[in-house]
């Protein structure tokens, strides 16, 4: 390794992590990026093939929640800073195991904040702890209004209750220890390297395969949509420029209901596919609703447009178009993750 500042990157492996990792080894060669992933089955090292080499880099196999394994690294690599993304992120997936969702996004955010506090207590100059959450912890809104950082938590499934307790003791540990930290609360991203259990890259996997397209309940819920890179981004401007103790929400001002948004995914892989015009819309199919569904999630981003100059750079338009050609690219990349244990959890989720 060759930088002075050693950063420590959780989840470095997953979807967003990925584009985390990439932006900062590129962008900052004086920093040596600790990727510390335990490649569960969204952990994919193919997402990084492109910096595996470069020699501000480093992969570490592990688990948050494995405390010597943690306590370890933080002795030896000395990290100043935390970019903490390691979780369980898929709802579906936490209403059958939220046990599991709390080991993981609770009792493994502690002990990376228990890590970083035995390593530096009393010496913060310097020193960041940033954890990055979504707008799920504050619950469902109705047809109008906007998610500010003044929201009250009121989480409903079992991934958003187990992201809202660990961003409280991200809170709790500064107020009680001094420890540096950011928050920052985003909504659903989507993109290059999106594994194919969420609405988007699902959906666009079905079509390509002609098979049904799971819409919950009447699909009439909304989402507030950002391109991957614009949260890759804001992470990189929260992590830098950030005001110790703030939370900063994250969103693309670019609401969708499900069905709409699920509509227009089908005409442009209609397009793409060269198949007639209304061909994947018949693959939609109404299905049983999921259980605490969140009927909205709209984020007001006017914070850290005012205070740290952030917007998304990516139009819808063009970001579903990018991400739809990036999965027409790396069709292997596609046919890996849906092979083995990815058919178990289609059969158990959707039949
Ligand atoms: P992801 O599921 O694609 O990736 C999670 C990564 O964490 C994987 O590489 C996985 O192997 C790793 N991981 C899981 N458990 C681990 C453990 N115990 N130890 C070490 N590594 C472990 O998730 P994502 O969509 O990239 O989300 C990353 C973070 O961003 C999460 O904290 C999530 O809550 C948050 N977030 C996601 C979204 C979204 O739309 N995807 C929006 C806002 C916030
Ligand atoms: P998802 O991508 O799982 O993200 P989140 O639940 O974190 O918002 O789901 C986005 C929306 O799409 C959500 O309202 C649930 C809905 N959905 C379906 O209708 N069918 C599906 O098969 C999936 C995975 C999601």
């Amino acid at each position: 390794m060759i930088g002075n500042k050693n950063i420590l990157i959780t989840g470095g492996a997953g979807f967003i992590g990925s584009h985390v990792v990439r932006t900062f080894v590129n962008k900052y060669p004086d920093y040596n990026i600790f990727n510390l992933d335990s490649l569960t089955y969204a952990g994919n090292l193919e997402n990084l093939k492109d910096v595996q080499n470069k020699n501000n880099y480093k992969f570490l196999n592990g688990d948050i929640t494995d405390e010597i394994y943690i306590n370890k690294i933080f002795k030896k690599h000395q990290f100043e800073g935390i970019i903490h993304l390691a979780a369980e992120s898929h709802v579906d997936r936490s209403i059958s195991d939220p046990i599991g969702f709390a080991k993981t996004n609770i009792l493994g955010t502690i002990i990376l904040l228990n890590a970083f506090k035995n390593l530096w207590f009393n010496n913060w100059l310097g020193k960041s702890f940033y954890h990055v959450s979504t707008d799920e912890v504050y619950g469902s809104l109705g047809e109008s209004g906007l998610f500010t950082e003044k929201t009250s938590y009121d989480p409903n499934s079992p991934y958003s209750a187990s992201k809202a307790s660990s961003d409280h003791f991200v809170r709790a540990y500064g107020e009680t220890y001094g420890l540096p930290y950011v928050i920052s609360n985003c909504s659903n991203n989507y993109g290059p390297n999106h594994f194919p259990e969420k609405l988007i890259p699902l959906f666009i996997n079905n079509i390509i395969e002609e098979k049904p397209l799971p819409v919950y309940g009447d699909g009439n819920y909304t989402r507030d949509w950002l391109y991957v890179l614009d949260h890759a981004i804001a992470i990189d401007l929260v992590f830098h420029k950030g005001i110790n103790s703030q939370t900063y929400n994250i969103g693309g001002f670019n609401e969708w209901k499900n069905i709409d948004l699920v509509k227009l995914l089908c005409n442009l892989m209609d397009t793409k596919l060269s198949r007639k015009s209304g061909t994947s819309k018949k693959l939609i199919t109404y299905v049983k609703d999921r259980p605490g569904h969140d009927l909205r999630y709209a984020i007001d981003a006017t914070k850290i447009n005012r205070d740290l100059g952030w917007k998304p750079t990516v139009t819808f338009e063009e970001g579903l178009a990018k991400t739809i050609d990036w999965y027409f690219d790396n069709s292997e990349w596609l046919k890996n993750v849906t092979s083995g244990e990815y058919q178990n959890y289609y059969k158990s989720q959707y039949n």
